[in-house]
Parts: structure tokens; sequence; C-alpha cells
């Protein structure tokens, strides 16, 4: 069978190469990548594939920056044109980028089915481009892996066992990919010597915080505020940069440029405490055993809430910096199960290839 996997943005490319290791291990599955180029700069995509080892994309679309519908529909027209050449028996896709729906958009006008990994999760909040994604993208897909009990009742909820689809709860490639690839964590080269550990790791990106300039300048200040007590470790999105540049933020704490994934998983395992907006490290703070603090109002990753080792602060300083101090002083504990047995990826290429 051919499965042609679409891939865009920087997390895609780490879940990717979990399933296509697997995929590399079944003898009858050819496995075409199509890169989007959401991501485009060598340290937010190059690096992944180079250092992950994931199979060079056959084709590498250039399709990033622009307007979201811009970026999505020139996505959407160059991905059709691919799958009208390579007639692949299923589309695969992933989380919930803009890439993510132009490749199953395009997969099911062709009657291709699709298969959507980290399926079924859900922020309740339609602002963001990404539930968008991740709604549609699950109301068109043939077979749903989702990550967590959470994310298979939310589809309930919203009666997919009534459509025409398969759901699994495979667990989550994420953890897979921490396991698996822990040993070859190495320190960020750009990383001062005299920091070893203890520090807190901070990252922020998402438009609902770089795009208001209330919130972007709050979260700076909050990281200002920490950075007196410890250091504070920041790779920092091209976007963030930009924004923090123009708004003329000083920033007292240190920012490194877009880090490879196994440097972030050496950040990871060093640090005090994560605070971030990201969706993906909030369950790789969970996997090392870090505390995190989300500078967002909501998490598709409740279970972490729930268990206490996530708290959603929003972009308000002083809830930033008063959770952060509280985390800091207090011990880690949390069920060890939340996402799976880091098998995900080998379940997710069984049920692809199964009749
Ligand atoms: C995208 C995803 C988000 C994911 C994130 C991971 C959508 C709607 N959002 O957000 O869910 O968490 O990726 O990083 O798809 N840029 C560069 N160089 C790059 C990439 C981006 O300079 O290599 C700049 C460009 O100005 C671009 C902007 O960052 O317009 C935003 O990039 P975009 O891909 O639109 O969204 P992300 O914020 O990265």
């Amino acid at each position: 069978m051919k499965i042609l996997t679409v891939v865009g943005a920087r997390p895609q490319f780490v879940k990717a190469a979990v399933v296509s290791r697997a995929i590399k291990r079944s003898k009858n599955i050819e496995e075409v990548i199509v890169h989007t180029g959401q991501h485009y700069d060598k340290n937010m995509s190059d690096v992944f594939f180079d250092e992950m080892d994931i199979p060079e994309p056959k084709y590498s679309l250039n399709l990033g920056g622009g307007n979201h519908g811009e970026m999505t529909g020139r996505q959407l027209e160059a991905i059709e044109k691919v799958l009208l050449e390579e007639k692949p028996d299923v589309v695969l896709v992933y989380g919930d980028t803009n890439s993510t729906i132009a490749g199953a958009l395009s997969a099911v006008k062709l009657h291709t089915p699709v298969a959507h990994v980290e399926a079924g999760l859900r922020s309740f909040n339609m602002a963001m481009p990404e539930e968008v994604n991740r709604i549609l993208t699950d109301n068109i897909s043939a077979q749903l892996f989702c990550p967590t009990e959470t994310a298979i009742q939310n589809l309930q909820r919203e009666g997919f066992e009534h459509k025409q689809c398969e759901i699994f709860n495979v667990g989550d490639v994420m953890y897979d990919a921490a396991l698996y690839y822990l040993d070859k964590s190495h320190r960020p080269e750009s990383l001062a010597s005299n920091i070893e550990s203890d520090f807190i790791l901070a990252t922020v990106h998402r438009a609902d915080n770089t795009d208001n300039p209330e919130k972007l300048g709050s979260i700076i200040d909050a990281l200002n505020q920490l950075s007196l007590q410890r250091h504070v470790i920041c790779p920092i999105h091209p976007r963030t940069r930009k924004k923090i540049s123009e708004l003329g933020l000083d920033c007292q704490f240190t920012l490194l440029d877009p880090v490879s994934y196994f440097e972030m998983l050496w950040l990871l395992k060093n640090s005090a405490l994560v605070l971030t907006d990201s969706g993906g490290l909030q369950k790789e703070a969970y996997f090392f055993q870090k505390f995190c603090v989300t500078m967002r109002e909501q998490t598709e990753w409740v279970e972490l809430v729930e268990n206490g080792v996530n708290s959603l602060v929003g972009s308000d300083k002083e809830k930033i910096v008063s959770q952060a101090r509280q985390f800091l002083t207090s011990e880690f504990e949390a069920r060890t199960d939340l996402y799976g047995n880091g098998d995900a990826g080998m379940k997710i290429v069984e049920k692809l290839s199964a009749e």
C-alpha cells in the first residue's frame, strides 16, 4: 500500500519521525512525504529531518507565510496535484496546523481516505486557528488516532460513533519520540556553558499572545521578574522575536534561536520548570516530570491540569509569577500512564495496514 504523509510545521516533523520509523519496519508499505513548507527556516525544519532521520520529502512545496486562508488555499491546490500524480491509498496528517487541514481536504475531495494522528483534541476556543483545523480534519477523516481517553470522549460527545470512521486510542506519538530519542539529547550549542540545570524553560509563540502587545508585554515582564530568581531560557519562534523587536521589549533573560528536538530534550530534562503556550511542550514537561505553567486560557491536555501538574494562567504577569513560584517549591507527583506506553507509532501503522 502507499501512504502519502503531509507535514509542514515543526511539531509535525517530530510526530512523523515516529510513525515513519514504524512504517519503514513494515515491508509492504511505501511512504511518500510531502512538506508544505509552512515552516521553512533551517532551524524550524531541516534540522529536524537531518537529526531525526526522517525520510526526505519527495515533494517540497515551499508554501509558508501569508495569511491563513492564503497559505491553506495555496497548499490545498498544490497537494491536490501531488495526489493526482501519486494516487495514494491513504493520506496521513498530523495535529492541527494549516498543513493538516490542507492535506486532509485535498484528499477527501479526491475520495482518498484520510488518517488523522492526534485526533479528538479540543480547546473549545474557536478563535484559535488550530481548533478550527482539528475539528474540520476530524470530521473528514476515516481513521482517527486519538492520543488520550479525553480525546475519545470528545469525539463521542460530538457523535462520531455514528459516523463512517474508525476511532482508536493509541497513545501519544510524542511520548514515543521522547522515549526513543532521549539518549540523543544534547545541550544547545548556543547556551552559555555556566548554565547546567535548575533553570526555567520558557517558550511563547501562539498568535493570541504574540499578536497582542499587552499580553506579550505582560509575559515578558513576568519572565524578567522570574529571571531575578533563576535563569530563564527561552528558545524563540521567529515571529515572537520579530514582535519583541518591533515593540522594543527589553528581555533580561536568555533568548536562544529555535532549538532542535534533541536540544529541546536536553533543556526539558535539565529544567526546574516549564512555562509555555505550546501544546506539545505541556506534555513533554510531564514526560520529564516537570510542572508546567501554561500561558493560555484553555488546554487540549486537560488531564495534566486534573492531575495538578499543569496550571492555566493566561498572560497575566502576577498569575504567571506566583504559579511559577508555587510550582518551584512543590513535589511532582502524577499518574504515569496518561499518554500510553510509547508504542503509539507501531499501533498506528498496524491499524493503517489492516485490511
Ligand atoms: C504553527 C501552527 C501551530 C503550531 C506551530 C508550531 C497553524 C495555524 N499553527 O504556528 O499550531 O503550534 O506552527 O511552531 O498552522 N516563520 C518564520 N520562519 C519559519 C516559520 C514561520 O519566520 O520557519 C514566521 C513567519 O513570519 C510566519 C509566522 O512565523 O508567517 C507564523 O508561522 P505560521 O506557520 O503561520 O504559524 P506558527 O505560529 O508557526
